[in-house]
């Protein structure tokens, strides 16, 4: 069901992402935690979208949660994730689901050239993100927005959601730059300035029709994020 990827090869220890693989694989792996409903986010997104089966990639898809839904709403999903662990759990509820429109791939954002698509012809492509930039470093951003650059098709989507630098959280954990910090020693995280990377997107082509931030839109266990939703389109 998918192009796979043909640049694994690609991968170098350089790469600043190598050192949140082994984070992401302990959460998925040991701990009970990861929610395995669907965000508020994908069901934001799902409204959107409505009923016409379009192609979603998942990208960082943790646990599958999202792209579960959106295949259970009848769309073409392909989750991508660094970490086997998270994999192991998309694919094992997929199967529980009963569902053949979804699968997942092992995927680095920063060690490939080419992302892979649900491979069901030209109907319109969602590149759905959620909680995956503040989870890079800056230059895996810069990465992610080359692939999408390079990608063919009429019509593209993005669709993310993320930290901002007004999240309280920022102050946790020892700094790494002004706005990178490490929690618990091994929890990376990127707060993002979101003007600077909507400027980013329509210099990779993107064009914003949706943009929101505050407090209130994912609020789960006492953590209450100060979030940044983006919905753009090319073509
Ligand atoms: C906060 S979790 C979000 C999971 C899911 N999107 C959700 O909202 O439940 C961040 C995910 O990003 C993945 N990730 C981080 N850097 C990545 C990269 N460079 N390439 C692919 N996945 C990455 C991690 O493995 C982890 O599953």
């Amino acid at each position: 069901m998918i192009h796979n990827t043909q640049h694994q090869a690609l991968a170098t220890q350089e790469l600043p992402v190598q050192g949140t693989v082994e984070y992401w694989d302990a959460y998925y792996a040991h701990s009970c935690s990861a929610p395995d409903q669907p965000s508020d986010f994908a069901q934001f997104i799902a409204g959107l979208l409505g009923a016409v089966p379009m192609r979603i990639v998942d990208i960082a898809c943790g646990n599958g949660r999202d792209s579960i839904f959106f295949a259970s709403k009848g769309h073409y999903v392909l989750g991508l994730d660094q970490s086997e662990a998270a994999l192991e759990l998309a694919r094992a509820a997929a199967a529980r689901h009963g569902l053949t429109n979804v699968d997942f791939a092992h995927f680095v954002v920063g060690c490939n050239r080419h992302l892979p698509t649900p491979n069901v012809g030209n109907v319109p492509l969602v590149l759905y993100a959620r909680f995956f930039f503040h989870a890079i470093p800056e230059p895996v951003e810069d990465d992610f927005l080359n692939l999408i650059a390079n990608l063919d098709g009429d019509q593209i989507y993005v669709a993310a959601e993320f930290r901002t630098i007004n999240d309280p959280r920022m102050t946790y954990g020892e700094p790494i730059s002004a706005h990178e910090r490490l929690e618990g020693g091994s929890h990376y995280r990127r707060y993002i300035a979101p003007e600077h990377l909507i400027r980013k997107l329509e210099t990779t082509g993107l064009r914003i029709i949706h943009h929101v931030e505050g407090f209130g839109l994912s609020a789960v266990k006492g953590d209450d994020p100060h979030l940044c939703r983006i919905v753009a389109v090319r073509g």
